[in-house]
């Protein structure tokens, strides 16, 4: 009963804490400055001021968080989207799971 008892509880406890990690990592809540300071250093030049796109670049700002977050994980992967899917998937790999949060936070709010 005894061992049942704390069996149960551990149990409980491991699911309890997967649930949280991985809602923290869903509600990573990224941060906007940081997002922007990274956008400067890698994404502005293709993209242009506050990610409102330059000729065959595509305009990213103002999307919904899980939106951009979406498409940069996904090139992570290694995943193409479109026809230009290379130049992301280089760009995205090294990216972490908090740039890619603070980068989403960023764009979507980006205005010029
Ligand atoms: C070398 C130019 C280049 C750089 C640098 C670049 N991008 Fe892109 N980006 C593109 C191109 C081209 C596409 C369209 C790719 C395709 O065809 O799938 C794209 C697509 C995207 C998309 C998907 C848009 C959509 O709605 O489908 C997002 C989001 C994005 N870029 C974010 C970023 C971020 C964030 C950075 C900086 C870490 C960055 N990009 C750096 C060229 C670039």
């Amino acid at each position: 009963m005894l061992l049942l008892g704390s069996v149960g509880y551990a149990i409980g406890g491991e699911k309890l804490t997967e649930n949280a990690a991985s809602t923290a990592e869903d509600a990573l809540t990224g941060n906007v400055e940081a997002g922007e300071e990274r956008y400067k250093k890698s994404c502005i030049n293709c993209h242009g001021a506050a990610g409102k796109g330059v000729a065959s670049y595509p305009k990213i700002s103002g999307q919904e968080i899980s939106y951009t977050k979406s498409k940069l994980e996904t090139y992570r992967d290694g995943i193409k989207i479109g026809p230009n899917s290379s130049l992301m998937i280089m760009m995205a790999k090294p990216l972490t799971d908090e740039e890619i949060a603070d980068l989403a936070a960023y764009l979507k709010e980006a205005t010029i």
